[in-house]
């Protein structure tokens, strides 16, 4: 099977290629590289052995996207481009709503065109909106969203069941992330933000290497065993492995399936610390901070349904994931540089 990953050298895209590769399939990877670097696929290869096949394309760009259905049977597209920075996105909805759904209308139209009928969505927990009872459940109401950016993964759920409905053909997984955090245990791929990272594990081993004085904590005053924020961390090989998995799934099913991949547990920001601290024998020092905008106090997945339909269960712990995001930063103080 050859699978089309969009957004392929990013943290998430380039974790998955690596299984999808480890797991037999042909890749091929579509990146414009607005937010990732070309070094990511050497990278891959030295891990996997084996060189994706590497398009630098803006998938949202039909002419240049379509070469990649031309030149290659593709069977499955799993879709991760998109802008994802929730302030950023805040400050300019209109490139996020544009970006997002014109590449999702795209690839939609191409797989139309070429008969190419499974899709796999990168979508994310914050479609579950900020008033959603904890577990997040499938099959809650959606919506509510608490910026744009989590607009655009509702927005593009809301297409992708509308072109089902009207395509027997089509299979669609909506993948809903939680917190995807850790590295490939080789050290060799890992997220690498450009400037000072929004999000938290980025910004502990920052905080790690020296490279950031001290973590802010975005409040200690919610409604949560500690105060602080609670999450449900995934390490991201899990995640990765739940996306070969869907793939395999959609290639006999038809319809659409949403399934969260999450661990089913919430850590709190201070867990976090605590248990990067331990793994890794690295003080981190914190400061208590006002709380941020748009953040919900607590949410964790009910992590059964991809038991059920996918055969899915997270196995790395909390530590392990600290241990793995801390072995990639420091073996890559710069990421993968320029
Ligand atoms: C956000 C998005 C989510 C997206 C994820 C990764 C929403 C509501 N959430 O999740 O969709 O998938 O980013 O891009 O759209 N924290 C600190 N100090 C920091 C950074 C974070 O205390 O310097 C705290 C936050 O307040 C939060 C927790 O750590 O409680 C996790 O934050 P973060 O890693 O930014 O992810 P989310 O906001 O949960």
């Amino acid at each position: 099977m050859n699978i089309l990953l969009t957004g392929g050298a990013g943290f998430i895209g380039s974790h998955t290629c690596v299984e999808f590769i480890n797991s037999g399939y042909d890749v091929v990877i579509a990146d414009d590289l607005s937010n990732s670097k070309p070094k990511v696929i050497d990278r891959i290869e030295e891990i996997t052995g084996k060189r994706p096949k590497f398009y630098k394309v803006d998938v949202s760009d039909r002419l240049a996207a379509e070469q990649i259905f031309k030149e290659n049977k593709i069977d499955a597209v799993v879709h991760f481009a998109g802008y994802k920075a929730v302030g950023e996105s805040c400050a300019k909805p209109l490139m996020y709503y544009r970006n997002n759904i014109d590449s999702a209308l795209t690839m939609l139209e191409l797989m139309e065109e070429y008969g190419v009928n499974s899709f796999i969505f990168s979508s994310s927990a914050t479609v579950y909106g900020a008033d959603a009872d904890i577990p997040y459940v499938e099959g809650m109401p959606t919506g509510g969203c608490t910026n744009p950016y989590g607009w655009t993964k509702h927005m593009i759920e809301q297409i992708l069941r509308d072109a089902a409905a009207a395509n027997e053909k089509l299979s669609v997984i909506l993948l809903r992330y939680f917190n995807p955090i850790g590295a490939h245990p080789s050290g060799k791929i890992g997220e690498d933000p450009s400037g000072i990272p929004n999000n938290l594990l980025p910004y502990i081993t920052q905080v790690a290497s020296g490279r950031l004085k001290e973590l802010g904590v975005f409040g200690n005053d919610y409604d949560t065993h500690d105060g602080t924020g609670v999450r449900d961390y995934i390490h991201v090989c899990d995640l990765a492995d739940g996306h070969v998995l869907a793939a395999e799934y959609a290639s006999k099913h038809r319809g659409v399936e949403e399934i969260n991949l999450g661990t089913g547990v919430g850590y709190s920001v201070l867990d976090v610390v605590n248990a990067f601290e331990q793994a890794n024998d690295i003080k981190i020092p914190y400061v208590i901070k006002p709380r941020r905008d748009g953040d919900l106090p607590e949410y964790y997945a009910d992590a059964k349904k991809a038991g059920e339909v996918l055969g899915w269960s997270a196995k790395r712990d909390l530590k392990t994931m600290c241990r793995d995001s801390w072995n990639w930063q420091k073996n890559n103080p710069n990421g993968y540089g320029d």
